[in-house]
């Protein structure tokens, strides 16, 4: 199933972020960031515990507003009504739905085709599709009208993954779904979202602490530290060594993207 390293064939950009700085309660958390994602990527999200990781996906969704800097995804701002339901959020929380809340599989997977976008074009039977299909895709047919607490750990963020997919969405974000799931169910959500860029050409951000996981399937990884610190292949990506070695240096992904443009006309000098 692995297919070549190739991630822009389509060069389609779906995602890019130019210059950009976020504070929280008052601090900078995330300084000047440039990341460009292309259609049918997926892009492992590193980093240690507190670097900003959580933060730099809020704010490409729109939750959290930039301080400084752009956000475009196809071209458009966070949040705009053109890109309602192009993009499916998994966070980790996800997967701990409160165990009082009594709803199947397919009810949850079902909200993912309320939004206005889907209301609008989407007839009874169309969304009764679009619910299965999603289903099917994470492969929790056999458990559709189980109740989602009766799920395990891996089955729970499968199933969020199919709200997300039934909503369309063609950039998905993860925010550590690997948490709290064992070896045999990690990995085939691994598979699953690898299959999900090849053969659905869905673009997938996803963040882990679990490096060793995310190497094996990501196509690309980039490691954060305020800012980005590695961004390329996942057979560069440096040992532990030399990424305690890349903290503290300004601007080390100057050096690895050697020849590519890159928008540093607004330098900020790193404290
Ligand atoms: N709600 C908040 N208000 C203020 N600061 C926060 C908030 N949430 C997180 N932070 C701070 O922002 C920094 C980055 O956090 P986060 O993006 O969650 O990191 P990561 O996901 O990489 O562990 C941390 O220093 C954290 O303390
Ligand atoms: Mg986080």
């Amino acid at each position: 199933m692995s297919s070549p390293v190739n991630h822009s064939d389509t060069g389609e950009t779906l995602l890019e972020v130019k210059g950009l700085y976020v504070n929280r309660s008052g601090s900078a958390i995330l300084k000047d960031i440039d990341l460009t994602v292309e259609r049918g990527e997926f892009v492992g999200l590193v980093g240690p515990n507190g670097s900003g990781k959580s933060t730099l996906l809020l704010t490409i969704i729109g939750v959290l507003k930039a301080h400084k800097g752009t956000i475009e995804i196809y071209g458009q701002k966070p949040m705009s009504r053109k890109i309602l339901g192009r993009i499916g959020w998994v966070s980790q929380a996800a997967a701990n739905l409160p165990k009082h809340v009594r709803i199947t599989v397919r009810e949850l997977v079902r909200l993912g085709t309320l939004n206005l976008q889907n209301m609008l074009i989407f007839g009874g039977n169309k969304r009764r599709q679009k619910v299965q299909q999603a289903i099917e895709m994470v492969g929790l047919q056999d458990v559709a009208n189980v109740d989602v607490s009766r799920l395990s750990g891996g089955q729970r963020q499968r199933a969020v993954i199919a709200r997300a997919l039934a909503s369309d969405a063609e950039l998905i974000l993860l925010d550590e779904p690997l948490v709290g799931i064992d070896r045999n169910s990690r990995n085939s959500l691994l598979k699953l979202l690898d299959d999900l860029c090849h053969d659905k050409n869905k673009t997938i951000v996803m963040i882990s602490h679990d490096i060793t996981a995310i190497r094996q399937t990501a196509h690309r990884m980039i490691y954060l530290e305020e800012t980005i610190r590695y961004d390329g292949d996942n057979d560069n990506f440096p040992d532990l060594t030399s990424l305690a070695n890349l903290r503290g240096i300004a601007h080390v992904h100057d050096d690895i993207h050697s020849g590519d443009e890159h928008h540093h006309e607004t330098n900020k000098e790193e404290e």
